[in-house]
């Protein structure tokens, strides 16, 4: 109950004249279909995390009616299995966000098929969690949002070099405004555990990624990852 009034209120003080309309033509109640409207995507394959779920579900969905492969890692592959049920162009693969070793062999066997990537949509993503760890104690939400977005996509990177003209999305949220980055004590070691603190600087820490790539494609390096030794080199 405390934490439905917190989050009542810091939305109420969030800064959302910082967002400004980008001209795409699309607005609040444009609809997936309304997006994807003539566009083929024959031919072309496409990874959505979290893609048997919510948006990730619509995303798939909607990505496979335009004619794209569209290939969903879960860490529950039989519930993906009967949420996908019906939609063609899908495949279902396990990898589980918290644990690293998971991902890594899901970009292998995919590297492994010599494909191209052209879509990644890293959009998998927990919120609001009571305090859990990975393997390594890292915090969940830092696990899951932001650090296995990273990993993904640096291990996926050859792929996505193969197809050429690759896209990569990064589902962000509003509530970065919730944290900054915390580079002091990013997994809650020497501060109390506050859970929308955590979901915010994993967000901040997902926008700060995508910014590096925006204007350094070619050498991805947000500030957190030079903490992160075996991934610090990667990718370039
Ligand atoms: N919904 C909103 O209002 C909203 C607003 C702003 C931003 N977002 C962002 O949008 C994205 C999708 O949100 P949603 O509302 O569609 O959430 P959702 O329905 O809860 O879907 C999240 C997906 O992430 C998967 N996932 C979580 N932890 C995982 C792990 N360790 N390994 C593999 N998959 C994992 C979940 O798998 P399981 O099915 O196995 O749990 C689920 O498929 C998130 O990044 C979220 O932060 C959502």
């Amino acid at each position: 109950m405390f934490q439905q009034k917190q989050i009542k209120n810091e939305t109420k003080q969030l800064p959302g004249a910082l967002q400004h309309p980008i001209g795409s033509g699309f607005n609040a109640k444009s609809t997936t279909t309304d997006v994807i409207k003539g566009i083929n995507l024959t031919g072309k394959i496409a990874i959505v995390t979290g893609g048997n779920t919510g948006i990730g579900l619509e995303t798939t969905r909607t990505l496979a009616a335009a004619g794209a492969t569209v290939i969903v890692p879960a860490r529950d592959v039989e519930k993906a299995g009967r949420n996908l049920q019906g939609i063609p162009n899908v495949e279902i693969a396990a990898m589980d966000l918290m644990s690293p070793a998971s991902i890594d062999a899901f970009a292998n066997h995919f590297l492994a098929s010599g494909r191209p990537l052209h879509i990644l949509i890293n959009n998998a993503g927990i919120m609001w969690v009571p305090l859990r760890r990975d393997e390594s104690g890292i915090e969940s939400q830092l696990a899951t949002n932001y650090l296995a977005l990273f990993r993904l996509t640096s291990k996926l990177w050859p792929s996505l070099k193969k197809a050429n003209g690759a896209r990569v999305i990064n589902v962000s949220s509003h509530g970065h405004h919730f944290a900054p980055f915390n580079f002091e004590d990013p997994n809650f070691l020497r501060r109390e555990y506050e859970t929308l603190q955590g979901y915010g600087q994993s967000k901040t820490a997902v926008n700060l990624f995508q910014w590096n790539w925006t204007i350094a494609p070619e050498h991805i390096m947000s500030g957190y990852m030079l903490y992160i030794p075996d991934l610090s080199a990667a990718p370039s």
